[in-house]
Order: structure tokens, then C-alpha cells, then sequence
């Protein structure tokens, strides 16, 4: 968002200022050989470039405060650092630099003059430093580090400028030094401290604040109790799939050393059940070293069929095996993943689809899915990067099953056949309109299903992540090369469809919310995994060590989620669909829209509701997994659920 950017260069560039000012101050020293006249005030010249300084810092200054105003308008998210730390560090720095300057231009005392000048202006740049280092929620033990380093910095100019000798120095400069280290290290070990994923881990900040009166009533029970009896009810379906090195042919004659699930082609196989089919899947791993994991992404399956590495279970070593075992009740188009260091696994191709067929069949003629992937710097739609061609009768119907599997977000339409979007993550959309023209955006690990009728001239599926990916719908015994090629790609030109406002409106009834959830995104210095970075954070944390989502079995959760950050973020949470109720305070109009990922864009606040009913402790993250993998990872905890398992340890579990 570009008041957050104006704010924050404003706020540095007064404290800039300020400190020239400071540093411009100079000027003979009056001592016993100054003549009286030239002690009682500056000259013009020596007074100039301060006041000019002065002037710009202040009214930059001013800037940044009233932008904060602004921004705390828009929600306190976006600015609670900025009234509670900054806005006094700016106040006390302000009052300061004023007072040291009267001091200065009058040459009553110029050297402590000179040295407020300069503590206003270290006030003023720690204030800017509070949304950089602290962020959202304002941590008070921060806030008073920075106020010390501020009066040690000052201490310490004053005891160089008046020059009070090497111990007076040295002294200031020592605890100056101290409270630098003591800052890193408190940072470094709240990183190696004890990961906070089950519920009752936290310190009861928000979420875990709602207290309901079944409260500690909820036996513990381990997310290895969590799981699908082999047993359960349905046609048993039986996959195999086996993760191993293998090499992709592109169409431009390159190949690229991917991994996969299976067979020579990028994305696994397509998993295609029908709508109460007992699922079970057999993992193995041949030779990824890293390990490997099967996870349903917007499958809601019990926790311990999850598949995350840490959390529900551990890595797959090579050699080794896993089945996991799901009831497919609910019809509509997910996808599968590994969950052990996905950020590199899922880029190299451990992904593929899993589409439940609804129990009466699919209504059209044509049923495609089409995950959408870039490796090598190809785009694959389906197994294949490059034009592709598809016959379609005229007047049949096509559905398109589209996954967005990259990290970034993708646009998609159909072009030269109105289509309706019939289902976004999997549950239906009911009533959606004809869409002509109009792109639709989804996040990363996002799906939708397009639903087209053929007509008498060919019909393009694109994207904006290729223009020479494309799919090519041609009625049998079109002449291929005229219509395939050379028309002109409608993407980037394409408004973008608003899936809120799409559909019949409904509101479905969903009885008053018994828990409370704030996710604050945005990006900080932290130590992640013992390396310090320029990590992304949840409410000013970073993962493992992010306060859980707490809930209680049937709960239901109101789950505000605001990005103050720069970057986009699709989040996912996991074992359930979230109801948009809001984005920037304007309600959902349209048909129920249930996402198990949300693309939060930079200035963004959503609004959702999550019903509590399947229990186990679940991974909400953001996935772009790069994101994930530099900290934006957490999870939706339920009281009285535990793991044995763990992040790293013997089985090098990495949960992203
Ligand atoms: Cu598609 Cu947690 O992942
Ligand atoms: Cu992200």
C-alpha cells in the first residue's frame, strides 16, 4: 500500500534531517578566547543550513505523524506501533531538537544545544525504526530497548562533543554495545525457543484469550489418533505414487532434472475418485533425499491423514513408505503435494491433482484438469508446456479444472466463449453469470472450475504466466495452424472478475462467533532457523514460535487478516474452507464463498469465518512457500490436541 511506503519514507526522512541539522551545528566552540558578541548568538551563516534542515525535518516529520493518523483510520493494524511507540518517540524527540536549538542559536549552551539536536534526531529515527524492528502488535520490552538505545546514544554524543573524556566515552559506548547484543540475543533465543503449534502453548494473547466454559474438559488425545479406520465405509481405491528424481522434456528440446510422483511427466497422475470412494494412497519415496510427504491440499481429511512433516507426521526418508487413508465425500477439485520443505519440492514437481467426481458424474462432455506450473522457466498446463489442441464438438460442454501450483498468483480466462466459474477451491458457486472477457485471479494453490459450451469457432483457455502456453478448443476438422496460432491473447488486457460480488447471494446462517483471530502479515528482521533474515512475520513472528489459532471443537472463529506488508500473500489454512464475510470492510455480496487459500494483496483486510470441526492441529500459512520457508507459517490449534512429532530433529522434518 503506498500510504504505508509515504509514511515510512516520511518518518526517515525527518529524522534525517533532524540529524544533519545536528551534524550541520557545528560552528566554533565558544570557549574564554570567543568574543562575547559571537558567543551570545550564531551568524547568519552558520545559522542557515540548520534552520533549513530544522524546517524540512519538521514538516516531513509532521508528514509522517498525520499519515499514521491516516493509516490508524483505516485500522489500528496498520498503525498501533506508529501511535503507541513511534508517535512519543517522535513527540519527546520533537520537544528535544527544539529546545537544544534555541540553546544553540542563543550560544547559551551550545554543546548540550548541539547534543539535543541530535538526540531529537535519534528519537525520530528509532521511532521510524519501531514499525521496521517491532511492527504489529506493539511489544512493549522492545519498545523500552529502543528508548534506552535512544538516551545512551544521546549520552554518548554528549560525552564526545563535550569532550568529557575517555571514561564518560567509553561508558556510554559500552552499554550502547550491551543493549545492541542484548537486542540480538533476546531475538536469537526467542528463536530456539519451544515451538508454540498445539493449543495452551501460547501466553493467551488474542486468540487464545476466548475462553469457553468446556474449557480443559477436552481430553488430550494425540493428531496420531486422528485418522481414517482402513475400514471406513466406500469402494476402496487404491494409488500408488512413488517420488523420485526424474528428467522433463520441454517443448523447446531442453530438459529439466525434476522430482515427481510418478512416470516421465511433470505434474503426478491424476487421482480421480468418485464422491464417497475410500481413498488410499501409498507413498514412497525412491530417492529425494529431503524427504517427502502427501498432503490434500483443500481436501479436508482427518489431521492425521494430513501430511505435514513435523506436525502429523515425519518425512518420508528414502526407502521409506506412508498410506494415508481419506473418506472423498466431497465432491470438486483439489490438488496433492509433498509438505516436507515443500518451498523446493513443490517448485520441482511433487504435485499433482486429485479431482472427486460428483456421485451422479460429471455433467460435461469434457472434463479437464489443468494444474498450472512453471519449471525451467516453462509454463506446464496439464503435462504440457507449450500449445496444445483440443477437438470439442460444437454445442458440448467443457469443464476446466484449473490449479494455480505455483507460487505466485495467476489470471486465467476463457477467450471466444462466454464461461461461468462453477466452482472456486473446490464446493460449488451457485448461480454465477456468464463472464465475457473478464480474467480471474487466483492465489497461489488456489483452484477454480470453468465451465464452457463449445461453439462454432475455436476457443482459447489462457493464461498470464505464458503466452505460448495456451489450450486450444477446435471443433473437429478445423484447420489446426489458423486456429491455434497468431490469434491475439486477451489476458493482459482483461479486467479482473470480482468472485465476491459473483453468484447468488445467500448468507448462510452461521450463529454467533465463539472465538476471536487477528493475523497482522508483514515483513521484519528475525532470526528463522537460526540464521537471522528479512523474514516474513504474523503478528510481528515467525514460525515455529507464531501464537496458535485456538479453538475448541464447534466453535465458530472470526479470523480478521490484515497485510501490512508489500508483498502478496496467499493464505491457506489447512482441514478447513474459511467464509469470506469482508474485504476492506465491504461485505461478500455474493454466493457463498468458501476458500481454503485467501490472496491477501498488500493493504488488504479480510474477513472470514471458520467453522471448528475437524479437529487436530493444522498449518495455516502462506503459500507462496518461500513466504512459508522465511517464517509465515503457524497453525489453527484444538484445545486438547498434541503431537509427538517435531520440527527438524532425527527426521529433518521441515513443515513448510
Ligand atoms: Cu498446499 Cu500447507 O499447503
Ligand atoms: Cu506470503
Amino acid at each position: 500500500m503506498a500510504l504505508l511506503l509515504l509514511q515510512a519514507v516520511a518518518g526517515l526522512a525527518g529524522a534525517a534531517l533532524w540529524l544533519a541539522a545536528g551534524f550541520s551545528a557545528a560552528g566554533p566552540a565558544p570557549d574564554d578566547a570567543t568574543p562575547r558578541s559571537r558567543r551570545s548568538a550564531r551568524t547568519p551563516r552558520e545559522r542557515m543550513p540548520v534552520l533549513a534542515f530544522v524546517a524540512g525535518g519538521t514538516l516531513a516529520l509532521a508528514g509522517a505523524v498525520a499519515l499514521a493518523l491516516v493509516l490508524a483510520g483505516r485500522g489500528w493494524w496498520f498503525a498501533g506501533e506508529k501511535i503507541v511507540i513511534a508517535l512519543p518517540l517522535q513527540l519527546i524527540g520533537l520537544a528535544a531538537g527544539v529546545l537544544g536549538l534555541v540553546w544553540w542559536l542563543t550560544g547559551r549552551r551550545p554543546v548540550a544545544g548541539r547534543t539535543l539536536v541530535l538526540g531529537g534526531g535519534y528519537a525520530m529515527a528509532a521511532a521510524a525504526l519501531a514499525t521496521w524492528l517491532i511492527g504489529y502488535p506493539p511489544q512493549p520490552v522492545a519498545a523500552l530497548l529502543l528508548f534506552a538505545a535512544v538516551a545512551l546514544g544521546t549520552g554518548l554524543t554528549w560525552a564526545l562533543l563535550a569532550h568529557r573524556g575517555r571514561r564518560a566515552v567509553a561508558g556510554f559506548a559500552g552499554f550502547l554495545a550491551l543493549l545492541l547484543v542484548a537486542g540480538i540475543g533476546w531475538s536469537w533465543l526467542s528463536d530456539t525457543a519451544a515451538p508454540t503449534l498445539e493449543a495452551g502453548t501460547g501466553h493467551g494473547h488474542g486468540a487464545a484469550a476466548v475462553v469457553d466454559a468446556n474449557d480443559g474438559a477436552v481430553a488430550s488425545r494425540s493428531v496420531e489418533t486422528l485418522r481414517t479406520p482402513a475400514d471406513a465405509p466406500g469402494e476402496v481405491r487404491r494409488f500408488e505414487l512413488t517420488a523420485a528424481h526424474h528428467t522433463v522434456e520441454l517443448a523447446g528440446g531442453d530438459s529439466v532434472e525434476a522430482w515427481g510422483f510418478g512416470g516421465d511427466s511433470l505434474p503426478g497422475p491424476e487421482l480421480r475418485v468418485t464422491e464417497g470412494d475410500l481413498v488410499e494412497a501409498t507413498l514412497a519415496n525412491r530417492d529425494i533425499e529431503r524427504g517427502v510427504t502427501l498432503h490434500w491440499h483443500g481436501y479436508d481429511v482427518p489431521n492425521g491423514e494430513d501430511g505435514v512433516a513435523g506436525v502429523t507426521q515425519n518425512a518420508v526418508a528414502p526407502g521409506g513408505t506412508f498410506t494415508s487413508r481419506f473418506v472423498a465425500d466431497t465432491a470438486g477439485t483439489y490438488w496433492y503435494h509433498t509438505h516436507q520443505a515443500g518451498s523446493e519440492g513443490v517448485r520441482r514437481g511433487l504435485y499433482g491433482m486429485l479431482v472427486v467426481e460428483p456421485a451422479g458424474g460429471v455433467a460435461e462432455d469434457l472434463d479437464l484438469s489443468v494444474p498450472v506450473h512453471t519449471l525451467g522457466g516453462a509454463v506446464f498446463l496439464g503435462e504440457i508446456d507449450g500449445p496444445q489442441q483440443i477437438d470439442a464438438e460444437p454445442g458440448s460442454t467443457v469443464r476446466l479444472r484449473v490449479a494455480n501450483t505455483d507460487r505466485s498468483p495467476l489470471r486465467v480466462l476463457v477467450a471466444g466463449a462466454p464461461f461461468r466459474i462453477s466452482a472456486v477451491d473446490g464446493l460449488d458457486v451457485e448461480g454465477g453469470a456468464e463472464v465475457r472477457g473478464e480474467a480471474l485471479r487466483l492465489g497461489a494453490g488456489a483452484r477454480a472450475d470453468l465451465v464452457f459450451t463449445m461453439p462454432e469457432a475455436p476457443v482459447r483457455f489462457e493464461t498470464d504466466a505464458s503466452e505460448a502456453s495456451v489450450i486450444s478448443f477446435v471443433p473437429p476438422g478445423d484447420d489446426a495452424t489458423s486456429t491455434s496460432e497468431g490469434a491475439p491473447s486477451e489476458i493482459e488486457a482483461a479486467p479482473e472478475l470480482d468472485l465476491l460480488a459473483y453468484g447468488d447471494a445467500a448468507r448462510p446462517e452461521l450463529g454467533p462467533f465463539t472465538a476471536e483471530g487477528v493475523l497482522v502479515l508483514d515483513r521484519m528482521p528475525r532470526f528463522v532457523g537460526g540464521a537471522p533474515i528479512y523474514a516474513y512475520t504474523v503478528n510481528g513472528q515467525v514460525f515455529p514460535h507464531i501464537e496458535p489459532l485456538v479453538v475448541h471443537e464447534g466453535d465458530l472463529m472470526r479470523i480478521t487478516v490484515a497485510n501490512r506488508g508489500f508483498d502478496v500473500h496467499p493464505m491457506h489454512v489447512h482441514g478447513h474452507h474459511v467464509l469470506v464475510l469482508a474485504r476492506d470492510g465491504e461485505a461478500a455480496t455474493g454466493a457463498p464463498l468458501w476458500l481454503d487459500t485467501v490472496d491477501v494483496r498488500p493493504g488488504e483486510v479480510w474477513e472470514l469465518a471458520l467453522r471448528a470441526d475437524n479437529p487436530g492441529i493444522w498449518m495455516d500459512h502462506c503459500h507462496d512457500l518461500e513466504h512459508a520457508a522465511q517464517g509465515m507459517m503457524m497453525s489453527l490449534a484444538y484445545t486438547g490436541v498434541t503431537t509427538p512429532f517435531e520440527h527438524g530433529g532425527a527426521h529433518a522434518n521441515r513443515p513448510e
